[in-house]
């Protein structure tokens, strides 16, 4: 039996597809590439040892989606698919709304006509809009959402939520990721961003490695230790490892399921700073920027729903994220292009 892992030449996806062949798991890879490279499956090769199964396609592709599901005894799927940048969704919301929303659905429907009713969706904090409370609990209202990519996260979970409840053979893990950095600790695979990163450590690790000048902090007013925006970053490798959790958890049939999955310790972007140029030795010149839109002062997670039912936690700490994400970086300067 197999895992589909969609999306898995992205970040989170690379290095989840790591994690689930090293627990042993069988793992066929379905990506479009809009948004990576096939190198970094070869890259996991390297990793692991083994080869990864990979079909270049789209999820709105349903032809393409049953000959996978024909072709492979998949028994469950992780859901990483999707266009993730905040503000090219407000530009561009037909695109994420059909990518994302559309996929989606071509994707749910494939794996019911082919038996397949166990998934795993890649969901955001970003549900939460402005938390009713802080450390933010599975049980908080989802809060106003303020752009289009937010948008498909919460359709999607709702959407999953009501196929699991008119069938509850379904079973439905969604996954609320706090904010995932870092890298594999062998420098091999890691983030890759498009263009100017929009996300504070792939902007970090671009000047620390001249590609750019300086890092703009938005905002300094906030009601913060520091006034700067307070975040719950989580490494990568521990995010990856809750999916292989969240794959054990599903062989029980829980039916739906929402986990958090964070450390429960907020860093402001001055600690980021800090303990990045503590870690790397590397000096990171910033200045002070008015705020930007739609960012909120804190934001970290209670995850200790995801300890009490998966037995998962985040273990690897701020330092290693930072070591990490700096050796990816200095070893790849310009990505998987060389
Ligand atoms: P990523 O862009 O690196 O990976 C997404 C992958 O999906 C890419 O390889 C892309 O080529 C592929 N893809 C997109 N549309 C596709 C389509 N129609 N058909 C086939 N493949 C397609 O992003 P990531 O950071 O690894 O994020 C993975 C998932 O986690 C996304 O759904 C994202 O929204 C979600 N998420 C990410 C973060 C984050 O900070 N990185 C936070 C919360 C949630
Ligand atoms: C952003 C997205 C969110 C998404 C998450 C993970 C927005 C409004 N929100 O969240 O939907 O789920 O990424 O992909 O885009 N910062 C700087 N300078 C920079 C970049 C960021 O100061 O150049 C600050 C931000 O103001 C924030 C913190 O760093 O306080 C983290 O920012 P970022 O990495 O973009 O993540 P989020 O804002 O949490």
């Amino acid at each position: 039996m197999a895992v589909l892992v969609t999306g898995g030449a992205g970040f989170i996806g690379s290095h989840t597809v790591v994690e689930l062949q090293n627990a042993g798991y069988e793992v066929v890879v379905v990506d479009n590439l809009c948004n990576s490279s096939s190198k970094s499956l070869e890259r996991v090769q390297e990793i692991t040892g083994k080869a990864v199964k990979f079909y270049e396609a789209d999820i709105l592709d349903a032809a393409a989606l049953d000959k996978i599901f024909a072709e492979n005894e998949i028994d469950s799927v992780i859901h990483f698919a999707g266009l993730k940048a905040v503000g090219e969704s407000v530009q561009k919301p037909w695109e994420y709304y059909n990518n994302n929303i559309t996929g989606s659905l071509v994707l749910f429907d494939v794996m019911r006509k082919h038996g397949v009713k166990n998934i795993i969706f890649s969901s955001s904090a970003t549900v939460y809009g402005t938390p009713a409370q802080i450390p933010v609990t599975e049980t908080c209202p989802k809060g106003e959402i303020t752009n289009p990519y937010g948008q498909t996260k919460s359709m999607l979970e709702q959407m999953l939520m009501d196929i699991q409840k008119a069938d509850p053979q379904w079973n439905v893990i969604l996954l609320r990721y706090f904010n995932p950095i870092g890298a594999h600790k062998s420098g091999k695979i890691g983030e890759n961003p498009n263009g100017i990163p929009n996300n504070l450590m792939p902007y970090v690790t671009q000047v620390a490695v001249g590609k750019l000048k300086c890092l703009g902090v938005f905002g300094d007013d906030y009601d913060t230790p520091d006034g700067t925006g307070v975040r719950d970053y989580i490494h990568v490798v521990d995010l990856a490892l809750g999916h292989v959790k969240s794959i054990e958890k599903i062989k029980e049939n829980p039916g739906l399921k929402i986990y958090n999955l964070g450390t429960g310790t907020g860093y402001s972007v001055l600690d980021i700073v800090k303990n990045f140029e503590a870690a790397t030795g590397v000096k990171v010149p910033y200045e002070m920027k008015p705020r930007r839109a739609g960012d909120i002062a804190t934001n970290y997670a209670d995850a200790s729903l995801a300890k009490e039912e998966l037995g998962w936690v985040a273990e690897r700490g701020i330092k290693e994220m930072c070591e990490d994400a700096w050796r990816w970086q200095s070893n790849n300067p310009n990505g998987f292009e060389g």
